[in-house]
């Protein structure tokens, strides 16, 4: 199985980038492909995870690279896995009146499974607002 990880910027900021869709879109497809993983983002920036099957993979990330609703895509880890870190497919998007603390604790429930190589950029992203893997 293939692991990507990778943080983008959304061409569309706020409540208005494509959230729904995006997620309705990958809940659909990744269900199908057999793919398990995790989006995150503010609104502004996405950071997501995606495992599986290496010719879903490779498929899904074609399509995810060439998608015009972000850009500036950068692939933080990229590996081949005996075991997936993540059982299902989630997005967490947190809106600007979300309680942080709340948000927190659900994102590092999601991340429970995770190794540190993955779960370390999450957090530092929601911690600080920027990437250091
Ligand atoms: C940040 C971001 C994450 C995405 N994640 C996925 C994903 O995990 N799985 C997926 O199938 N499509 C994902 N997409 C959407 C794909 O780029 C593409 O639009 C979609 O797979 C096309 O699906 P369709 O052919 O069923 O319309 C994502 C798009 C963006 C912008």
């Amino acid at each position: 199985m293939r692991q990507i990880l990778y943080v983008s910027s959304s061409t569309v900021t706020g409540d208005k980038a494509d959230l729904v869709t995006i997620l309705e879109q990958s809940r659909h497809n990744n269900a199908v492909e057999g793919i398990t993983g995790l989006l995150w983002s503010d609104g502004a920036r996405f950071l997501q995870v995606i495992e599986g099957p290496t010719a879903s993979i490779d498929s899904t990330f074609e399509r995810i690279l060439n998608d015009q609703r972000h850009y500036g895509l950068l692939v933080q880890r990229d590996v081949t896995i005996d075991e997936r870190q993540f059982g299902g497919w989630t997005m967490a998007h947190r809106r600007a009146t979300d309680p942080v603390d709340a948000y927190d604790a659900r994102m590092r429930r999601l991340l429970t499974g995770a190794s540190d190589t993955v779960r370390n950029p999450f957090l530092s992203l929601m911690a600080t607002g920027s990437i250091s893997a």
